[in-house]
């Protein structure tokens, strides 16, 4: 063969090029699709809305995304299973409910012993769970360890202005109650 070098060069830069373009597409495209849309609307009971806490914990709250419920060990983030049982002696003068609040509103006030910050705030985007859809999580997080106790008119320190999130709300949560029609998000 007689290819001159500068041919060979090329071939090579080609041929390698090729190959990992190849590979490239190669590697799987993973297709992302939105998590399942759970609309919070009307009444519900406890129950129900547990139910449904769990399922915005498994898609769009993309809390399974970190945590575990079930899983010992060494692990980057707090397991779930039971938390409801520490829940309430996390903080002095923090009922669960108001605990769990906190830690999705506003999760650095406090950080479990022995992990670091790094819990995103659970009302803003991305993830930016409206107040009903947090309490329906709250209900599921009372299921891991208690009995939940929270109902869509649950107000707690973060949300004493239910049915309008973002509006400077004044704690207390004295606010007349608003009729539950289908809120859509
Ligand atoms: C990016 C990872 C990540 C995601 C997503 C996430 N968390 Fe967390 N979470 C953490 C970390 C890290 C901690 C521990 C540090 C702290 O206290 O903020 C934590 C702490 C907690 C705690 C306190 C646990 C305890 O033992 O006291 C609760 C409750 C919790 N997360 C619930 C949730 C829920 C509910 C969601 C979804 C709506 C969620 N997290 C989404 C990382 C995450």
């Amino acid at each position: 063969m007689t290819v001159p070098l500068i041919g060979r060069i090329g071939a090579l830069v080609i041929a390698t090029t090729a190959f990992y373009t190849y590979v490239g597409q190669m590697v799987p495209q993973k297709e992302v699709q939105p998590p399942a849309e759970v609309v919070v609307k009307g009444d519900l009971s406890t129950a129900d809305m547990a139910k449904i806490g769990r399922e915005i914990m498994e898609g769009k709250g993309l809390c399974l995304t970190c945590h575990t419920i079930g899983k010992s060990g060494a692990l980057r983030f707090p397991d779930l299973a039971g938390v409801d049982g520490r829940a309430k002696s996390r903080e002095p003068g923090l009922s669960d409910i108001e605990y769990f609040a906190q830690a999705m509103y506003e999760p650095n006030a406090n950080i479990v012993p022995g992990f670091n910050p790094g819990m995103p705030t659970i009302n803003k985007p991305p993830i930016g769970l409206n107040d009903r859809e947090i309490l329906c999580v709250i209900a599921y997080l009372q299921s891991l360890g208690g009995t939940p106790t929270v109902t869509l008119q649950t107000k707690h320190q973060y949300n004493a202005g239910a049915a309008t999130p973002s509006q400077g709300a004044s704690p207390g949560g004295t606010q007349p109650q608003t009729p539950l029609t289908g809120e859509k998000r």
